[in-house]
């Protein structure tokens, strides 16, 4: 397995340019599953969950071709509709397949993710809107089942704004028999994504990016051509970077309209933001106040970042209330940040983070993917050198990170980590992946 090593205290000065966003690649790429004919999605990232889209897409029978960061996908023939548990369990976003595939051919059989790192994140709400449909669903041997002849549209609540939830359901809904309104419906700009490219398809989807979503239904839908929006999650990543380290770099290709929350608390918190012409420019004070975030759905502040901010209020002026609203085991950064020093206490969801001079550099462990970016960002700060092992957590969502770092003057490389000669690993069924 590779680590990371980094010789902390460089300030980080350049440009960096964002990839594509992986959470509106995964759901753009099984929306391909919706209509026969070849697809075409670009600007994809190359990243651990990309490929294991494509392993899925393959298994699933439609035909896959990658160059770069060009996807072309011929999903004419299906011969397959289940999405087998030793795939869900690494990318619990493969339930992402039982929308488009019960819509398009009224049947799929879907491994359950199980649980994660930072939650048990049950996909009831996916289940409920389904069945709310019309779809028949069972559970069989860790299965989910799930049959319908055709579709019906249907009003359904969820009882919380779940992307995935979200995501699911409208594509399920765009080959639907009627209208399908999809309440407390999330908004998250990969959201809006997702809804105009079922519309490029010949959909008809309206209300993305509110609260209320409403899909009419059509009898086929036509191959899509999209290029996915820029990354908002690792364009925030880079921010932090900047004002962690007091530097001064420029995110290429960060879309301020979809950092609202995440900029007004960078500003608040001392960090000089400037949004320029296709670009968000940040420079790292020599203070950085601390400031409390909660994270909530979209357009609140962004769970994806909490870890990545709170790394950033370790070195605050005093206190950081920070609470975590929408996972319910999403502080598991906590522990390997006081490896390196930090100063923090839990009370349940909430992590109160008192500021310290500066970070030790310490060997720690990557947990999820963004607890791994979150340790990357304190080491990248501290004095000496940082190890953080088990970085497979990171490839999930990061392409190319330590090269786009080094870019930006960082002393941080990839190691393979040498085998040490242990008796082998227990084989533990591990937890589905967190992303
Ligand atoms: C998506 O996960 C993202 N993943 C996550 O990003 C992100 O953290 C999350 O949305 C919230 O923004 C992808 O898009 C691939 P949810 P998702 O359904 O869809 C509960 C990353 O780091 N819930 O909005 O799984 C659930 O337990 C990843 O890139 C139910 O109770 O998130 C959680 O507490 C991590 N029942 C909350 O809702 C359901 O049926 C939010 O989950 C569905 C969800």
């Amino acid at each position: 397995m590779d680590k990371i090593v980094i010789h902390g205290g460089n300030r980080l000065k350049g440009d960096v340019r964002v990839s594509g966003a992986k959470n509106s690649a995964l759901p753009l790429l099984f929306a391909t599953l919706l209509a026969p004919g070849v697809h075409r999605v670009s600007n994809v990232p190359n990243l651990r969950d990309i490929g294991t889209v494509e392993k899925l897409l393959t298994i699933l029978g439609a035909e896959v071709r990658r160059e770069g960061g060009v996807f072309t996908v011929d999903a004419t023939r299906i011969a397959s509709v289940e999405a087998p548990y030793d795939l869900v369990r690494t990318m619990r976003a493969s339930v992402l397949v039982l929308g488009p595939l019960l819509a398009r051919l009224g049947h799929a059989r879907v491994s359950l993710p199980g649980g994660c790192a930072i939650g048990a994140r049950p996909i009831n709400l996916h289940l409920k809107g389904l069945e709310a449909m019309g779809a028949k669903i069972t559970l069989d041997h860790g299965y989910v089942e799930a049959k319908a002849r055709r579709l019906k549209g249907a009003r359904i609540y969820l009882d919380f704004p779940t992307v995935g939830g979200t995501e699911n359901l409208m594509m399920a809904a765009a080959l639907a028999k009627g209208v399908t309104t999809l309440e407390n419906a999330a908004a998250e700009p990969e959201i809006v994504e997702l809804a105009d490219a079922i519309n490029c398809m010949g959909g008809k989807v309206r209300g993305a990016g509110t609260d209320t979503i409403v899909i009419e239904g059509v009898d086929e839908l036509r191959p899509l051509g999209y290029a996915v929006m820029p990354d908002r999650i690792e364009a925030g990543t880079f921010m932090i970077a900047a004002a962690m380290t007091r530097g001064d770099v420029r995110v290429i290709g960060a879309v301020p309209a979809h950092q609202d929350a995440l900029l007004g608390k960078l500003r608040e918190a001392g960090v000089e933001v400037l949004v320029e012409e296709g670009a968000i420019r940040v420079r790292g004070p020599r203070k950085i106040t601390s400031v409390n975030i909660k994270t909530q759905p979209y357009p609140g502040f962004p769970t994806d970042m909490q870890a990545q901010f709170m790394a950033l209020m370790t070195l605050g002026n005093s206190t950081s209330i920070i609470s975590e609203n929408v996972f319910e085991n999403r502080f598991m950064h906590v522990c390997e940040l006081q490896r390196m020093g930090a100063d923090i206490a839990i009370e349940g969801h909430t992590a109160a983070v008192r500021g310290v001079k500066s970070l030790l550099g310490a060997p720690v462990m990557a947990t999820d993917l963004r607890a791994s970016a979150s340790l990357v960002l304190a080491g990248l700060a501290a004095d000496n050198t940082t190890e953080i092992s088990r970085i497979y957590h990171l490839d999930r969502g990061y392409e190319r990170l330590e090269e786009k770092f080094n870019e930006l003057g960082a002393d941080i490389r990839r190691v393979s980590e040498v085998k040490e000669a242990v008796p082998a690993p227990l084989k533990v069924v591990g937890l589905a992946g967190d992303a």
